[in-house]
């Protein structure tokens, strides 16, 4: 089944262009037999025509990739001369106000690889809709702004499928002749046809339930493929805490009788929201100690909890269009992220969240698919579930919430709740109701919306002796991004404090304000040019500058050394600790590229050293802090830093010679802390002992990256003797990174033990293609071989190919050009069979203007290789002639 091919230019859909929807649609009753070869699909609509519209006209329905099969209205067939067919759509013309329309296609789901619609995944039938997959089932006003109410009716082969689902409650079962058995489910809240799913397979199922605040039994199930039932306790506690959170800290309480959530291995993202029954990717659901990592724990924990959060944010109050796509992502990755710091750390939590901002938003937000967190056009919607829409988009909730403070913020999202319910709002209504509940003028925050960019904040400080007044003067930069030329002052919200000589924080008073108790103020910059005078500060103090990182911004301050050693050691503010330390480690990486392309000695300076050894030696008592500050930034972190030309060798060179020499130099501190942290008794994913094995393998690699035999010696035992896949991989990862002897063995051992379990493999394949001695050219070649991968199931393709492109800048950036051109192949084999992945893989290209004139030149050819393809999807095609810019 070919997809939709841009043999015209597509075209791109606007914002300013919206319109209301001709047609409503209140209720859907669906009909699915499903088959081996096809499947038909047959639809029946009660559909009036829009109050709010003076002349509805035709009716416009969405659809592709199916075939036709009947069409009747009021239970006439509707003639062909009345109704206008394409590839992307059906119209009818001439339709009654109100009627009932019944449609009748036939569907291939064994043949559907682009994972949109319909499709099957390891024997498994599931849908994935959002956002525009439900026009391949059957042809329908696919918007989120038709809401209906669903009854679904699936029949199957019974010893196939014995498990049929669909959203809401379960009405009517029965068998069928020939083996077949039918069930129907009854959706009670209407909802966007976006958030439709079925599921039918042969699947276990585990089983659990939840009592809200308000006395409703809420049954929990969770299905996987048999033999996995042992890999879902953390998801079920999860979701069980997070339902109890979001009565707590919104107010929020479950409206359904039943919650299911499906697990499929194949799966285009991590996991989708669908109303009562979620579709999670496995590498999202499944864990236990022995083959998942503390961080796949935390990942699902977060990932459980942002679609039980959707259940409000998203489904209960949903979207307009699909340019309001943050308004649902943004505040519910803000609220996954609120979860998890209060389920962790909350500090660390917020590095995490920086970090992740930095190294995947930031150079999006400087590079040519640049787009506001509300964009105002697309080719494709499906390229939007962007770092923007999410990371940005939840940066932005979280400026209102400093704005307004914890009280005036719920108060906020209460009124918006309550007003919404049940509607197709905007990111307006939702800044309109923050407005209304806190009585603040939220006009020029707008522009967060609006406006792309991130913005550059140039701060001084200005002590006066004399009047015992410190200044700070601040000025904001908001750089051109594509079809954005003039950018208005943001509103910026900056929290700042000031430390005295010993390190303790002062309570900073504007001047003109009386007597303050707080020690970090949150300082509102408005103007493009604004100074902020504090009053009564008896000796120059060391600023301490957007704490917890406030605002999503690039802030510049000229600290010397010892000011960024001094807040390592002393700032009240956790984040902005890291921050410094962060900064000192910058600083230390950019001298030693500077160093190794003059071709000189890198050299380590001492503030470094000492800050880290102080961090090491339990200044802090916050292990998790500790091993966060000691993380080195990633190569494509600081290749976003760096200033034209990127040089991926240097980056690679100089972070490299920077570990070995702070493991040298630190040994001691690194063997104790890496005796001093191991595991005693049985594995538990609670913040103590996650924080102790981060601290433990952090210092082991370190170990190993200084060749100290006994760390290296302490690597291998620890990788043959780990009963949990942290450790075991906190070993192999160093192994593999500095590829001490004995490592191939370990890599083969690790496959012949772990085979049979999917997420492993992944984890197996990923290690590799991100190493750069295990991921050269040739060696990801073999692996594409290797009869593990599979083209058609994403996780391995983001295991290898995105890890390779991502994570291995400095062998994907050969000089050569050899690995461009490689993927460029890949780029285009991918388009052929699920164009989502395509286009995310093409992004690996997408700033090539940041590199020497060489490597643009070769990447620019492969950019314009892929675009001459004729069959190329609208989702490739909008990354590529983006990217060429
Ligand atoms: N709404 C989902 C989530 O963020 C992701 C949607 C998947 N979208 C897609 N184009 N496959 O939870
Ligand atoms: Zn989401």
């Amino acid at each position: 089944m070919a997809d939709v091919r841009n043999t015209q230019q597509p075209q791109p859909v606007r914002l300013a262009e919206y319109t209301p929807p001709a047609y409503v649609v209140d209720t859907v009753d669906l009909h699915f037999e499903l088959g081996e070869e096809w499947t038909s699909v047959h639809a029946r609509l009660a559909v009036r025509a829009n109050p709010d519209r003076a002349e509805p006209g035709a009716l416009f329905l969405n659809g592709r990739e199916m075939e036709l099969l009947e069409v009747a209205v009021d239970g006439r067939p509707w003639p062909e001369t009345d109704y206008e067919l394409n590839e992307e759509s059906l119209t009818l013309h001439g339709v009654p106000e109100h009627f009932t329309l019944e449609i009748t296609t036939s569907i291939r789901p064994q043949e559907n690889t682009a994972l949109e619609g319909l499709y099957k995944s390891s024997g498994t039938f599931c849908t994935q809709c959002e956002p525009e997959g439900f026009r391949r089932i059957t042809y329908f006003p696919d918007r989120s702004d038709v809401m209906a109410r669903y009854t679904t009716t699936i029949v199957a082969d019974a010893e196939r499928y014995p498990v049929l689902l669909s959203n809401g409650n379960r009405i009517g079962a029965g068998t069928l002749p020939g083996g077949r058995h039918w069930v129907q489910w009854e959706d009670p809240h209407p909802k966007p046809s976006y958030l439709f799913a079925l599921v039918a397979g042969d699947l276990a199922r585990v089983s659990d339930a939840f009592t809200t605040l308000s006395g409703r039994e809420v049954a929990l199930h969770i299905y996987v493929e048999h033999g996995n039932e042992d890999k879902v306790d953390h998801a079920m506690r999860s979701l069980k805490a997070a339902m109890a959170w979001d009565e707590t800290a919104y107010g929020r309480e479950c409206d359904l009788d039943v919650y299911q959530v499906v697990a499929v291995e194949d799966f285009n993202m991590g996991a989708m929201e669908n109303k009562g029954l979620n579709i999670f990717n496995t590498s999202a659901i499944l864990a236990k100690p022995e083959t998942a990592t503390d961080a796949d724990f935390q990942r699902i924990e977060a990932i459980i909890g942002h679609e039980y959060f959707h259940n409000w944010s998203g489904n209960r109050v949903t979207l307009r269009d699909w340019f309001q796509l943050s308004l649902k992502e943004g505040f519910t990755v803000f609220r996954e992220q609120q979860f998890a710091g209060d389920r962790y750390s909350a500090p660390v939590q917020r590095i995490e969240d920086v970090r992740r901002l930095r190294t995947a938003q930031f150079p999006e937000d400087d590079g040519p698919t640049a787009h506001p967190v509300r964009p105002d056009s697309y080719i494709e919607i499906s390229n939007f579930y962007t770092p923007t829409v999410y990371e940005k988009g939840a940066e932005v909730i979280r400026m209102m919430y400093n704005l307004l403070g914890a009280e005036d913020f719920r108060r906020g999202t209460d009124l918006y709740f309550q007003r919404h319910d049940g509607q197709a709002v905007t990111t307006e209504e939702f800044a309109r109701a923050l407005e209304d509940a806190s009585e603040r003028d939220l006009s020029q925050f707008r522009l967060w919306y609006t406006q792309a960019g991130t913005p550059r904040i140039h701060v001084d400080g200005d002590y006066d002796p004399e009047a015992g007044t410190y200044t700070l003067h601040m000025r904001q930069e908001i750089p051109e991004t594509p079809g954005q030329r003039q950018k208005e002052p943001m509103h910026i919200p900056i929290a700042v404090g000031l430390l005295d000589g010993d390190g303790n924080g002062l309570a900073p008073r504007l001047t003109g304000e009386g007597e303050r108790a707080e020690t970090t103020r949150m300082l509102e910059l408005r103007e493009a040019e604004q100074s902020f005078t504090f009053s009564g500060i008896p000796e120059e103090p060391v600023p301490s500058l957007l704490r917890s990182f406030s605002a999503p911004v690039r802030l510049e301050f000229g600290y010397r050394d010892e000011d960024l050693a001094f807040l390592l050691a002393n700032d009240e503010d956790l984040f902005n600790r890291w921050e410094a330390g962060q900064e000192l480690a910058r600083r230390a990486l950019f001298r030693a590229m500077t160093a190794y392309r003059s071709g000189a000695e890198i050299e380590l300076e001492g503030t470094l050293v000492d800050a880290f050894g102080a961090l090491l030696r339990g200044g802090t008592g916050d292990k998790a802090l500790v091993a966060e500050a000691l993380t080195q930034p990633d190569e494509s972190y600081l290749a976003d830093l760096m200033d034209w030309p990127v040089d991926p060798e240097a980056i690679h060179h100089a972070r490299r010679s920077i570990r070995v020499r702070l493991a040298q130099a630190l040994r001691d501190d690194f063997l104790y802390n890496y005796r001093a942290h191991q595991a005693d008794g049985e594995y538990s994913a609670d913040p103590e002992a996650i924080a102790r094995r981060r601290l433990k393998n952090l210092s082991l690699a370190y170990l190993v990256a200084g060749g100290d035999e006994a760390g290296i010696e302490a690597a291998r035992e620890q990788f043959r003797q780990a009963t949990n896949m942290t450790d075991r991989l906190g070993a192999l990862r160093p192994m593999v990174a500095e590829d001490v002897a004995g490592t191939g063995g370990a890599l083969e051992s690790f496959y012949e033990q772990w085979k049979d379990e999917a997420e492993v493999v992944d984890k197996w394949f990923a290690i590799q293609a991100s190493s750069p001695v295990y991921g050269t050219l040739d060696r990801i070649k073999a692996l594409l071989d290797h009869p593990a991968f599979n083209h058609k199931n994403p996780n391995k393709v983001r295991a290898v190919l995105g890890a390779f492109a991502r994570g291995n800048p400095y062998r994907f950036h050969a000089a050569d050009g050899t690995a461009y051109a490689f993927f460029a192949d890949q780029v285009l084999h991918m388009d052929g069979i699920n164009p989502q992945m395509a286009a995310a893989l093409a992004r690996g290209f997408s700033r090539f203007r940041r590199y020497d004139e060489e490597r643009q030149r070769l990447m620019r050819e492969q950019l314009e290789r892929i675009r001459r393809e004729p069959q190329l999807s609208r989702d490739t095609f909008e990354i590529v002639t983006k990217s060429l810019g």
